[in-house]
Parts: structure tokens; C-alpha cells; sequence
């Protein structure tokens, strides 16, 4: 398995590409299931969860050409020859669930693994189910399936989400773009990622307002068509990266990010001490001081500050002046990246859902573990400010969600390098 190391080497300078947002694409691509004609995704991320959901796509009868080395995805689904989602599959990555909407919309039946234990929490299918349900489908679990059919179609509904989930929000506006009637959700989830479904999802003919507010109405439709649709840009891999010249110093310049997606992580950098500045081509960002300032962070859904940027902001927070608290609402065990933080030196207690930092002037380089996605990426940005090298091994984590993280620091001047095993 690749580990990457990092040697702490003082200032960043130079700019970095954002790519397509993962979390957008992973929701577009099933989208294509709900059509006969193709769907064209640009400015699509090349990570490895996309490849997951390709091999998803492609074991239920679709097709994805990779073109322009991966960032334009054509997909098709005109034959489909299975609505079997695979355990094999599934259990790689919890956002194969998304399939589960638009199958049972386009064929009536779906049968979805459920994705398993997860690492940073227990993260159920509940609200998903319950939604879809109030669309007219059944639904039970054996084996560890989830057993959806919808035999004389689904049908519009009013429906409440009990928590504003971003993936159930998804499938079930999915599935209701070709329910007979109207369907109203309320309590639903705002984040980008949604309203780029939505934008893509009407392209494709269907007729749904709201999207980015908690309610959102969908007209079904009889069918959908083909469209050609443009990534949202990343704006977790945007914060990650404002927040590496806010960790070893220096300026930045993100290309492609729009601050307009990060409101509260923004605020809380700034009360932070780091300058963040929107140019023609995104974001420059520079640390104002030596070091940073402590700063109390609260996740929270749209438009609350990002539990996708909460491991990055601590590893930020572990070298401010002062104690900084930091609240998880969204997951309950989203702190493992503490751990291995204090293994470089950091200071942290974490009591349940809360981890209290107490800000160190420098962290220290130690080999460490990445145990999630986005606590990968906080530990190598807490390389880039320790003293001495970093490893951080089981990088297969950070190749699901960032593109080419060596060559975008690198060329900033960080010293960062992938040992190949
Ligand atoms: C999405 C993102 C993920 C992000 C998360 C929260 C994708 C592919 N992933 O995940 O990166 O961290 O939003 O912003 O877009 N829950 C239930 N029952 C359900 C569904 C969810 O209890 O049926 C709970 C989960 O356990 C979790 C919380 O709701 O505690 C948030 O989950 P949700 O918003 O659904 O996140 P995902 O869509 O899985």
C-alpha cells in the first residue's frame, strides 16, 4: 500500500487547480440510470471513488467512457441488465446508495446492499427508505439487501426528512423526477452538491424548484432525456487546500473554487487569522500572522461549517495560539484523525463528539495512519508545517477523494513525495 511523505519545509507559494466536487459526481453518474439516452459529465474529478461507482454503473447493464483522460465522463444506460448493487461494491463506498433512487424509478425494482459499518460512524439507510416509501415503493431487508419495488410505479408525496441527510435528500429527488404527480420535501439538505444534481437533472427534462432552500417540489415526469452536464467545483478540496498556506505560511491561489460555497469555514478562518481574498480566478489565501489564533468550530449542515472540513481545520488549530474547541453534529466518531495528530505532538482530548485543541507552537514529524478520507489529507497538511518527515501510510483513503495531492503541493514548493509498494 502508498504512503506519502512529508518533509516540513517552511512557506507555500504558487496555485492550485481545484477539480470537479466528488460528491457532485458520485450523485450525477446514477443519474444517467434514470434515462435511455447519454449523459455527459465535464469537469469530472479523477478519483478513485469515481472508478468505483463506474464499476458500479457498469455491473447494472451501464456504460462509462472515460474521455480526456478521465475528466469528461460519457455515460449510457440504455440497456440495463441488472438492478443488483453488489456488496463487493457497495461496502467500498457508502455513495453506491445512490443508485438505489434512480433504479427503482426507471425499472420498479432495485436490490441495494446495505454499505456496512463505516469508519466514521454507523451511518444508516433509514431516511432513504422512509422516503422512498412515501413514494409508494416496498422495501425490506434480507441479507443484508435492501428489497425495493415500486410494481405499479411511484407516486408523488409530501414527505419530512426527520435530518436534513444529503444522500437521501438525492435518491428520493431522484426517484420522484419520474413519480406520477408532485412530490414535496421539506427539511431537505441545501448543500451544492444537491443543487447540481438538480441543475443536471433538469437539463435532462425534469421539473423540480427549490433546490438549495428545504423545500423542493418535483413534478414527475414520463421520462427523462440526455444532457451534458458540468461539474460543480470541489469545495472540500478548495478549503483543504486555503488551509495548507494557512498551516505552513505563505500565498496560494486556488483556481477554479468559489467562495461563495465555504460561508462559515471562511468566517472561521478569518477569526482564525488568515487573510482569504476571491480573485478573477478563485481564492488567494495567506496566513496574516506567525501563527494562527484559536478558533471554536461547530459542524452543521448547509450552509454550517462542513464536518468534510473538520479534520483539516484541526490539524490548522493545533499549531494557533490558544485552545480551540471542535463540535461534531453531523458524525459520531469523526475524530480519529486526533490520534494520530498527537502522535506529532499535538494536544488534543477528545469527550465524545467534542475535541478540545490546545495550540502548540510546532508539531513534529512521526509515521502515521490515515483512518478516513478527509483525516488523511489533515495529517499531510500537518506535515507541511512539522518539523521533520511525515509518513502517513494507508493513502488509499486520500486517492478516493483528492486528485494528484503530491503534484498540486509540490508545485507550491511543499516537499511531498508517494513511496509506491
Ligand atoms: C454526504 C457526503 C459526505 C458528507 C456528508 C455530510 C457524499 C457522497 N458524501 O454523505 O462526504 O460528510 O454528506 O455532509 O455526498 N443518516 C441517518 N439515516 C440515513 C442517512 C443518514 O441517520 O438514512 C445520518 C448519518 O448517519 C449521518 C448524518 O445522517 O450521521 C449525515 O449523513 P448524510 O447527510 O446522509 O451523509 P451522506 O449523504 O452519507
Amino acid at each position: 500500500m502508498d504512503s506519502i511523505l512529508v518533509t516540513g519545509n517552511g512557506p507555500l507559494s504558487g496555485s492550485i487547480p481545484i477539480a470537479g466536487a466528488k460528491n457532485a459526481c458520485l450523485a450525477l453518474m446514477p443519474a444517467t440510470l434514470l434515462s435511455d439516452e447519454p449523459l455527459t459529465l465535464t469537469n469530472a474529478p479523477r478519483l478513485s471513488d469515481i472508478k468505483t461507482m463506474t464499476a458500479l454503473l457498469e455491473s447494472l447493464g451501464g456504460e462509462v467512457s472515460r474521455m480526456q483522460d478521465g475528466k469528461v465522463l460519457a455515460l449510457s444506460s440504455h440497456d440495463l441488465t441488472s438492478s443488483w448493487a453488489d456488496y463487493e461494491i457497495v461496502r467500498k463506498m457508502r455513495a453506491s446508495n445512490l443508485v438505489l433512487g434512480p433504479l427503482l424509478a426507471r425499472t420498479g425494482q432495485a436490490q441495494v446492499s446495505l454499505p456496512g459499518g463505516c469508519a466514521i460512524g454507523s451511518r444508516p439507510m433509514d431516511l432513504h427508505v422512509e422516503g422512498l416509501e412515501a413514494l409508494g415503493a416496498e422495501i425490506e431487508l434480507k441479507d443484508g439487501y435492501l428489497h425495493a419495488k415500486a410494481p405499479g410505479g411511484l407516486k408523488g408525496a409530501e414527505f419530512q426528512l426527520r435530518f436534513a441527510s444529503v444522500g437521501a435528500t438525492e435518491n428520493i429527488v431522484m426517484a420522484a423526477t419520474l413519480a406520477k404527480g408532485t412530490t414535496v420535501l421539506t427539511n431537505a439538505a441545501r448543500e451544492p452538491e444537491i443543487v447540481d444534481l438538480v441543475k443536471c437533472l433538469r437539463a435532462m427534462g425534469a421539473q423540480i424548484e427549490g433546490e438549495g432552500t428545504s423545500r423542493i417540489e418535483i413534478q414527475g415526469v414520463d421520462r427523462l432525456n440526455g444532457a451534458t452536464h458540468q461539474v460543480v467545483a470541489d469545495r472540500i478540496e478548495l478549503g483543504t487546500y486555503m488551509l495548507a498556506p494557512a498551516i505552513a505560511g505563505g500565498e496560494v491561489e486556488c483556481i477554479g473554487g468559489s467562495l461563495d460555497l465555504l460561508g462559515a469555514f471562511v468566517e472561521k478562518l478569518d477569526a482564525a487569522g488568515v487573510s482569504v481574498e476571491a480573485t478573477e480566478r478563485g481564492v488567494k489565501v495567506s496566513r496574516r500572522g506567525d501563527r494562527v489564533q484559536a478558533v471554536d468550530v461547530t459542524t452543521g449542515v448547509f450552509p454550517g461549517f462542513p464536518t468534510d472540513l473538520q479534520a483539516q481545520m484541526m490539524a490548522l488549530l493545533c499549531t494557533a495560539e490558544g485552545t480551540s474547541v471542535l463540535e461534531e453534529t453531523i458524525f459520531e466518531n469523526r475524530f480519529m484523525h486526533a490520534p494520530e495528530l498527537t502522535r506529532m505532538g499535538a494536544r488534543i482530548e477528545v469527550h465524545g463528539g467534542q475535541a478540545t485543541v490546545h495550540g502548540v507552537e510546532r508539531l513534529k514529524g512521526a509515521p502515521v495512519m490515515a483512518t478516513d478520507l478527509r483525516a488523511s489529507v489533515s495529517l499531510i497538511l500537518a506535515g507541511l508545517a512539522a518539523e521533520g518527515e511525515t509518513v502517513v501510510s494507508r493513502v488509499y483513503h486520500l486517492d478516493r477523494g483528492y486528485e494528484s495531492v503530491e503534484q498540486k503541493l509540490s508545485a507550491c514548493g511543499a516537499k511531498i513525495e508517494r513511496i509506491k509498494e
